[in-house]
């Protein structure tokens, strides 16, 4: 991309309270990682669009505009970059590849070159499509990747440009994030609940269900033990990690464990083949990621995805319990007892 090399041994030790420059506040990571890296420093926030109407504020920054990378980076002056922003859809992504590379493929290099300009460290976070998915056993980060459809590829790009620059810089590859804001699966099953729409969720997709706030709270102690080693103990660390709650499921057992969780629990659930649903991306049938790395350099093991979602469950249930309680419209049942209905065929041919 005729970017020049950095020296990664650039890097400021992080002060007592480092500046971060969150890109993508307002996505569902970006949300977490706002209000979990605040204790630790002055987080400056953007946001691609003006999003004062959804409540959130910060800088405008859209990662298409590679001449605005430059001036915030330059206006800022980071000690860290946290890049929680991407083109996250992946069937969208078939059809609108060329604003997704420059988004997830492009951006993230200038991103680099500009932290190494001032000798920051950049975090970036990919995803597990990196992978076609054909292995059988958990992805490790020295496996090559092999990207399922264009998100991927993009995503990988992204992830190369990065290290050819060669400065300082964490990639932390996660899988199936969701949280109790934003868009992603957790939230679509409990909008098809309350629609009272019957659910057909593929069963043979495997991978790690992982909580935006628990990749959130890693990240924020990799940054803090950080603080504290300093600069050459981070140095010894550059590189590629997986970050993903423990466990596996597929989707099918994923929505399972949600609607046992939500309202009754009485909701018809069908599996489905991949081979039947439509989608217009190709998707890793295995999807999960060996994470024993990140463990053996930052001592960081992310809770089973099922006690996450417990934790998320809670949360989910407190908030629309309120919204809808005085209405009398759902029940928040401690989840003992409640089953959710499954049939064994497919819902749609
Ligand atoms: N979601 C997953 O299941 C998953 C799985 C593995 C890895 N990841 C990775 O984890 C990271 C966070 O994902 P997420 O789920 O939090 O994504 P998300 O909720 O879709 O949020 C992405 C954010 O990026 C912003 N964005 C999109 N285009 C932009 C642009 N041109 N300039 C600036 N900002 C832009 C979006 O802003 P608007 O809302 O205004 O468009 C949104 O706030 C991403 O790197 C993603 O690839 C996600």
């Amino acid at each position: 991309m005729g970017f020049s090399r950095y020296d990664p041994d650039m890097l400021h030790e992080l002060s007592e309270r480092p500046r971060i420059l969150l890109i993508g506040a307002d996505g569902q990571l970006g949300w977490e990682l706002r209000r979990t890296a605040s204790p630790l420093g002055d987080v400056i926030a953007t946001v691609e669009n003006d999003s004062r109407r959804r409540n959130v504020s910060g800088e405008l920054l859209d990662l298409s505009d590679h001449g605005a990378i430059r001036r915030v980076v330059a206006d800022v002056k980071p000690h860290v970059i946290l890049n929680a922003a991407a083109f996250t859809d992946i069937d969208q992504t078939e059809r609108e590849s060329a604003v997704a590379t420059a988004i997830n493929g492009v951006a993230p290099g200038l991103l680099a070159r500009e932290a190494s300009r001032y000798e920051a460290l950049l975090v970036h976070y990919s995803t597990d499509n990196v992978f076609d998915g054909e292995l059988d056993r958990p992805y490790r980060p020295s496996d090559s990747p092999r990207p399922a459809n264009t998100y991927g590829a993009t995503k990988l790009q992204g992830e190369e440009a990065i290290r050819a620059i060669g400065g300082p810089h964490y990639i932390l590859r996660t899988s199936w994030l969701y949280g109790a804001r934003g868009n992603n699966f957790l939230m679509t099953m409990l909008d098809l609940v309350d629609a009272g729409r019957p659910i057909s969720v593929v069963s043979d997709q495997f991978g790690a269900p992982t909580w935006t706030r628990s990749v959130a709270a890693a990240t924020v102690q990799i940054l803090a033990l950080a603080r504290v080693a300093g600069a050459a103990w981070m140095r010894e660390r550059f590189g590629t990690y997986h970050m993903t709650a423990g466990g596996r499921c597929s989707w099918y057992e994923f929505a399972a464990a949600i609607l046992d969780r939500y309202r009754d629990g009485e909701h018809e659930l069908t599996p489905q083949s991949t081979s039947s649903f439509p989608a217009s991306a190709g998707r890793p049938a295995n999807g999960v990621l060996d994470c024993t790395d990140i463990r053996r350099a930052f001592g960081i093991v992310l809770d089973d995805w099922r006690t996450s979602l417990e934790r998320v469950m809670e949360e989910v249930l407190e908030t629309r319990g309120r919204a809808a309680g005085a209405a009398g419209l759902m029940r928040t049942g401690s989840g003992t007892g409640a089953r959710v209905r499954r049939r064994a065929g497919r819902a749609r041919g």
